[in-house]
């Protein structure tokens, strides 16, 4: 993880590295620095912990100090060494003309601190970093040349980085490389800009220049230059950026992860517009290249995802499965790619990431593409990594996401699952009952959604009253399964309650050892073939004096003494109901991390996209 930004041009360099990082603390959020460079000398200032300890510690600067058209920032999470001022970045040189930002990882920085060490270096922190800092500092003394140095130092690393770095000597550029890492230039008028991400320079320029691979770019005020690995000149092409400034404001909600809970209803609208119109007219995905011949051979399908994205993917193995009826896997990249797999030509893999950049998800999409599987990418960024790595692309279209607990993200996933399940069946000329109902409750889903979202009192009142337990079970059955893991994942990520999902049958076989009153089970309970079962096993745990919640759809008079508290939700057939009941959940979540005082938008120890392994 980690954020760089990098700026060269007439403005305050200080000013924009810091508002680049401000819009980047997704990314990390442990330590922060700045190195500016000011007539051939470079001035690095660095905190421990948020930036706005760094925003304070330059406050302490005088106007000289800090008075710099050129500089290179960072927002750290830490990997190497611990969360400190030392171990922030940038990292620097021995003779302190050399100085660097960087997001990933350096593998092999053991071996060549080793190496370093005997040649007389002196490492100050513990960072794999520092490593890249005195090895291209070595090579810039060997060629005097801040591009040939940079270039020479990745060919001895192992891992992944983006890169932004200065030498003192070349006071007019930032020479930047990336691998397996993100990093775009914003290009400007009389300056240019470096970033992990698009929010950290979009409200300076909408154009960027996306580096491939073991690309070399030198950039100064008024030029941009890129060099492939052999050195040739490289001419990538300028594309537009996708993002409004304004979608990077709270509009005064209170976090993030509220306001993007309540854009929902749009995002459902948005990602169906143009896709499908009523219930019976075919839907249209154009960006999905998959043929009649190609979906008939397929004999299964594997979805690899993370955290959030993969719970989208186990809502959609039911859904696959129940449409199409091709065998669905759905597993974690990160078990997925250190085992022998079987995928091949005939295989649909589905990755599914919010931010296509998660490192195991990339790892084992490379992988998969190398057997010949047709790879179909589900995200929320058209211009990430895993998207130029598919050969299909569902783009979510949620809009940007700030919040590092992911939400809208999620039903956009989920939306996008639907939609696909749909089209593999109409291409397959599968027309049943369900699939019209399905686009059915997709097209009115933007009210329900509304219906829960403009009636939350009762939510933030359940909240409020819960919000002490320090243990929680959430159970569901059927394609509401995913559901209670993801409820689980979103109270624990951003209150750090402990926090369970398990199949509502699966509590007889251990988990109900736990239950007495100080256990609250959240049953997810939505009419349908698992309903009744559901019901039992919440009269195993009433049986238990847990603490029973219920969010349901209809509870029956005689079942209602079973629950502490329930809340109820619009009617929906079964099939789409995780898309509707996982509102809920989020809001609950959202409401017991708001009472307890947490840091909803940036929990602990998180980052929003994970890009090391
Ligand atoms: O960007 P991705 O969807 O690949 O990210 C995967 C997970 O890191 C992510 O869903 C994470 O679990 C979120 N913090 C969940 O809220």
């Amino acid at each position: 993880m980690c954020g760089i930004v990098g700026y060269v041009g007439y403005q305050n360099a200080v000013d924009i590295l810091i508002d680049g990082l401000k819009h980047l603390e997704y990314r990390g959020y442990d330590s922060s620095g700045v190195a500016l460079m000011a007539d051939g000398k470079i001035n690095v200032y660095k905190a421990q912990g948020k930036l706005q300890n760094l925003i304070d510690e330059l406050k302490t600067k005088s106007d000289s100090d800090i008075k710099s058209n050129m500089g290179i920032g960072h927002i750290r999470w830490a990997t190497h060494g611990l969360p400190n001022q030392i171990n922030a970045h940038p990292q620097t040189c021995n003779c302190g003309g050399l100085t660097l930002v960087h997001n990933g990882i350096i593998e092999n920085y053991a071996s060549l601190k080793t190496e370093l060490e005997k040649e007389g270096c002196k490492f100050k922190s513990q960072t794999d970093t520092e490593v890249a800092a005195h090895l291209i500092a070595r090579e810039y003394d060997k060629t005097k040349d801040l591009v040939l140095a940079v270039n020479n130092a990745v060919k001895q690393l192992k891992g992944a980085w983006a890169f932004c770095v200065m030498h003192k000597n070349e006071p007019d550029n930032i020479v930047a490389t990336r691998k397996n890492a993100p990093l775009l230039i914003g290009v400007g008028e009389n300056e240019n800009f470096l970033a992990s991400d698009i929010p950290a320079i979009i409200k300076y320029t909408k154009k960027a220049i996306y580096l491939n691979d073991g690309q070399i770019a030198r950039i100064s005020k008024n030029n941009i230059e890129i060099f492939n690995p052999d050195l040739s000149i490289a001419d990538n092409k300028v594309e537009f950026l996708p993002f409004e400034p304004l979608a990077l404001s709270k509009m005064g909600y209170k976090h993030f992860m509220l306001k993007e809970i309540h854009e929902q209803p749009d995002v459902v609208r948005n990602i169906l517009q143009d896709k499908i119109f009523d219930e019976i007219s075919d839907i249209k995905l154009k960006d999905v290249k998959l043929t009649k011949e190609e979906i008939k051979n397929i004999k299964r399908i594997q979805i690899i995802a993370c955290g959030t994205s993969l719970h989208a993917g186990l809502v959609g193995k039911y859904v696959l499965e129940e449409i199409t009826g091709i065998p669905v896997d759905v597993e974690a990249s990160s078990e997925y790619i250190y085992r022998s797999t079987i995928a091949d030509k005939n295989t649909l893999v589905i990755g599914i990431s919010q931010s296509g950049e998660t490192a195991d998800t990339i790892t084992a999409i490379k992988q998969v593409k190398k057997k010949g599987a047709h790879v179909l990418i589900i995200t929320n960024r058209n211009e990430s990594m895993l998207a130029r790595l598919s050969n299909s692309l569902l783009h979510v279209n949620a809009g940007i996401e700030v919040s590092v607990a992911a939400t809208k993200s999620y039903i956009a996933q989920l939306i996008s699952i639907y939609l696909l399940a749909i089209f593999m069946a109409q291409t397959l000329d599968i027309k049943t009952d369900l699939i019209k109902d399905i686009k059915h409750e997709l097209l009115i889903l933007p009210s329900k959604l509304e219906a829960i979202l403009s009636n939350c009192s009762l939510i933030r009142e359940v909240a409020k009253k819960y919000s002490s337990y320090k243990n929680f079970i959430f159970i569901a059955r059927g394609i509401n399964y995913p559901t209670a893991l993801e409820g689980a994942l979103k109270l624990k990520e951003i209150s750090y309650i402990n926090a369970t999902g398990y199949p509502a049958g699966e509590l007889k076989h251990g988990p109900i050892a736990m239950l007495d009153e100080t256990m609250p089970v959240l049953a997810i309970l939505n009419e349908g073939i698992v309903y009744d079962k559901v019901m039992s096993n919440c009269e195993e745990a009433y049986a238990r004096q847990a603490k029973l919640i219920g969010v349901a759809n209809h509870i029956d008079d005689k079942h209602k003494k079973l629950f502490d508290d329930y809340i109820l939700i619009p009617d929906i057939k079964d099939i789409v109901s995780p898309a509707l009941n996982v509102t809920v959940l989020q809001l609950l979540a959202y409401y017991i991390a708001e009472y307890l005082g947490k840091d909803v938008d940036q929990p602990r120890n998180l980052a929003k996209s994970v890009t090391v392994e």
